[in-house]
């Protein structure tokens, strides 16, 4: 059973898991994405799961997003900060009305790059995190403690919209704030690769 709702401030989806002793996961899109976009990557790497899947509220030129840019690519530092705010806030509702437990959230792009927002900003929010070609633009410190958080973050090497450099800054930053990082660069570009969803299934089945 699963169903796309207008409340709770986002739409979004959920879908009960088969499996109650294991962590829900939080899913947030790419550009140009939705709510429906990532649940057969969450099939792959944590069947039987809990999800929770809400739809960015931006929209960039008919396609959806987490946060606002300019023109020329350039992040809205404000809006930024508010959209994981809000995410942040829609999370605690949704905990409440689905009853369930803290969420490692499963991101991609756009939406990798709000999760690791809501790490640093709400390190409550999550019990841990998968980012798959995200990146950092700006030095987010001060860093809050994540000492204890597991964070897989997997990059590609000629990824042309995110410099593997700045995916490199980022792990190194959530290191120094203390998560449990693990670092893979992969020879691939922005999409996702099977060894993306391979070395994501291992990370995902190690958190047991
Ligand atoms: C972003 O704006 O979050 C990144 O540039 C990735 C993307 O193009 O969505």
């Amino acid at each position: 059973m699963s169903t796309t709702q207008p409340d709770l401030g986002f739409i979004h989806r959920f879908v009960p898991g088969r499996d109650a002793g294991r962590p829900p996961l939080l899913l947030l899109h790419g550009t140009g994405g939705d709510e429906n976009d990532l649940l057969p990557l969450a099939n792959r790497i944590a069947p039987g799961c809990s999800i929770l899947s809400p739809r960015g509220k931006v929209n960039e030129q008919g396609l959806t997003r987490f946060f606002r840019r300019s023109p020329d690519g350039v992040w809205d530092r404000d809006d930024f900060n508010q959209r994981t705010l809000e995410l942040a806030e829609f999370l605690r509702q949704a905990r409440a009305a689905y009853q369930i437990g803290k969420p490692i959230a499963l991101g991609y792009s756009n939406g990798a790059n709000i999760a690791w927002s809501l790490l640093l900003k709400e390190p409550d929010a999550l019990s841990g995190a998968m980012l798959f070609r995200a990146m950092v633009p700006f030095d987010p410190r001060p860093l809050p403690d994540l000492h204890g958080v597991p964070v897989l973050l997997i990059a590609g090497d000629h990824d042309t919209l995110i410099p593997v450099e700045r995916a490199g800054l980022l792990a190194a930053l959530l290191g120094e704030a203390g998560a449990d990082v693990t670092y893979e660069v992969l020879h691939a570009a922005h999409g996702l690769t099977e060894q993306d969803l391979t070395l994501g299934a291992e990370w995902f089945a190690s958190r047991r």
